[in-house]
Order: C-alpha cells, then structure tokens, then sequence
C-alpha cells in the first residue's frame, strides 16, 4: 500500500511539472484528489486494508494530498504570475507619445449660409419653422395655385411615392401648412431640402436647399417686400449691395419679381463672377396672390402679405465663392474645412 501511495504521489507531482497551461492543472486535480480520482480511491479500497494499520495508511493518503495542493497551488501562482506578466509587456503605454487627437467635422458652407440668412431674419422678429419633405401633391401645387395641368408642374417635376404623395420640389409648400394653422399675422422663414428630376451638372442637383419667407398680416404693401429684401441683402452681402427687381411670374405671387444683387466681386462694374453682368439673380418673390389666400379662408380684403424663396446653395456658393455646386455634396473635409 505504501509503494501504491508513493507510486500516486510520484505520478501526480510529475505531471503537475510537465503540465504546460492553467487549464491542466485542473484535470490533474480532478484525476487525482477528484471524487472518482487515484487518491480518493485508495481511501475508499481502506476496508482491505488490515484495522490496525488504517490510521497509519489514512496519515498517508492525507500527506500525499497535502503535497499535492501544495504543488498545484505553486504551480498555479506561477502560471498566473508568468500570465501577468505577458500581459503587462503587451500593455505597456508609452506616455511619451502624443495623444490622438479626436477629428473633429467643419461646418458645411450651406449651415454656414443658412445660420446668416436666419440670423438677418430672426433679427427682423422672424419665425423659422420647418415643413414635411414628403408632402402631398396638393400642398406643393394646388394649394400654391399650381393645379393639375399648369405647365409649372413639367418645369418642376419630382419624384412621386404615388399619385398623390410626392418630394416636395419646393419649401413653398410650407406657407400653406402656416395658414392652415389659422394664426394671424404671420412672420416666418422655413428651410429645408427640396427635390427636383435634374441631372446633376455644376449649377444642378437633383437635391438642394431652399429658405422659403411668408408674411401676412394688415396693410402689407410691395413696399414692405422690397424694403425687407433689400435689407436681407445688405446684411448677407454687405451695406453698399443694391438690389433690383424685375417682373417675373410665379403661379402663387401677384405681382411676382425675382430679385437681382449688385455684384459683390466688382461693385457692379461686371466682372468674370457677374459674367459682365455686374448683377447677380438671388431669389423669386411676390405679393401672396389673392386665391392662395381664399383656399385658406384668409380675407384678402383684410389681409395682405408677401413671400419669397431663396436657393440655399446658391447663396453658399456665392458667398463663400465656390463656383461647382457638386462640391458641396462630397462632404471632403478638406474642402469643407475652408470656409
Ligand atoms: N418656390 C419658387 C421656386 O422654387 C421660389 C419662390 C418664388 C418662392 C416666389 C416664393 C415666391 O415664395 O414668392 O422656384
């Protein structure tokens, strides 16, 4: 029985030595001190065993288990020491590096424009609202006068989700969600993103921004329209801008115009930014016309007002003088970092 024990002990701190990870030094003590394992059976064979010499083989048994603890117990602190330190080289910070530095964006020239042309508006006791960019081809024509055959609906074709839901083609359509709101005056800018079928070449895109303006209210004259734009221009363009209006059409404004800037490159003189024309076209406006009142049970005996849509990008790339509209939607960071 002796030599048994021994022969166990030998075995198990033999291959406690030889084992090569943590991990086996767990099967090794399941083999040896385990329930079913070499050592615990020895104690369970004890019945064999002649009654005087039990006491003497159990103080065996117990030895040989104390030994192996103890070895698997220095076994694994040197496993984990060995671990710890592996993990330690690997970790090792060098905090003579420098940091990284997070990137951070830049904003794009169009917030840039949008953040004046708000500003100007808020100052002059503007509200800037927003409106659906998937709108009901009601609001974006027929509410605006554009009814089913106006060949306004050929120059602003769009992309249809079905007959009657569509993107809009123009932030117009959010004067009409104002008036349907029933409140009276009303003094507001809407931006947004508008949608058009174009194909995309340096002044077009198929995706673009508009800030659509609508005032009503008593005694709103032309007067005030033009007063109110050329004062827009003057502080998104600078005090000795002129402004010029010629007569145009738009099917919801009567009378409509579209509004010219001096050129800001050379005072009007004419220059390769003007192309000789020393005036630069910046918006579309005109006096709400009379029916896009009634359709919102708005009196236009009592009730007056103004409106006018301005090209967001148009304004960016005049302003920041960026003559490719299509480099406003690469979103390269070394582009947008410039302005
Ligand atoms: N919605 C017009 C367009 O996209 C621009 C416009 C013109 C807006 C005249 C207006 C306006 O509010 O009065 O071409």
């Amino acid at each position: 029985m002796k030599e048994k024990l021994s022969g166990i002990l030998d075995n198990a701190l033999h291959q406690i030595e030889e084992s090569g990870e943590l991990e086996k030094l767990n099967e090794i003590r399941v083999a040896f001190l385990g329930k079913k394992g070499e050592l615990t059976s020895v104690l369970k064979s004890m019945k064999d065993v002649a009654p005087e010499d039990r006491p003497k083989v159990g103080q065996l048994v117990n030895e040989a288990r104390t030994k192996i603890e103890a070895r698997l117990e220095e076994k694994k602190n040197a496993f984990e020491k060995k671990l710890r330190e592996e993990k330690m080289r690997q970790e090792v910070i060098d905090v003579t590096l420098p940091g990284r530095k997070k990137e951070f964006g830049h904003r794009h020239p169009n917030t840039l424009a949008l953040n004046e042309v708000e500003k100007i508006f808020i100052g002059m006791g503007y509200e800037v609202v927003e409106g659906p960019e998937i709108e009901y081809d009601y609001y974006n024509f027929e509410a605006l006068n554009i009814p089913a055959d106006h060949p306004a609906k050929d120059e602003q074709d769009t992309f249809y989700i079905n007959d009657q839901i569509l993107l809009r083609t123009q932030t117009s359509s959010v004067q009409v969600h104002e008036m349907e709101k029933g409140k009276l005056p009303i003094r507001m800018i809407s931006p947004g993103r508008v949608f058009r079928s174009d194909d995309v070449d340096a002044t077009h895109s198929p995706s673009f921004h508009q800030v659509e303006g609508l005032v009503i209210d008593r005694h709103i004259t032309f007067a005030d329209l033009k007063g109110t734009l050329e004062q827009f221009a003057k502080q998104l363009f600078g005090e000795e801008t002129k402004v010029k209006f010629r007569p145009h059409h738009f099917p919801f404004t009567e009378p409509s115009a579209e509004m010219d800037v001096s050129c800001f490159k050379c005072g009007g003189k004419g220059c390769r930014f003007c192309k000789g024309e020393g005036w630069i076209e910046i918006l579309g406006c005109g006096m709400v016309h009379p029916h896009v009142l009634e359709m919102r049970d708005i009196d236009p005996e009592k009730y007056t007002g103004f409106a006018f849509g301005v090209g967001l990008e148009r304004i960016a790339l005049l302003k920041y003088e960026i003559d490719d509209m299509r480099l406003l939607y690469e979103n390269d960071i070394r582009f947008l970092s410039q302005f």
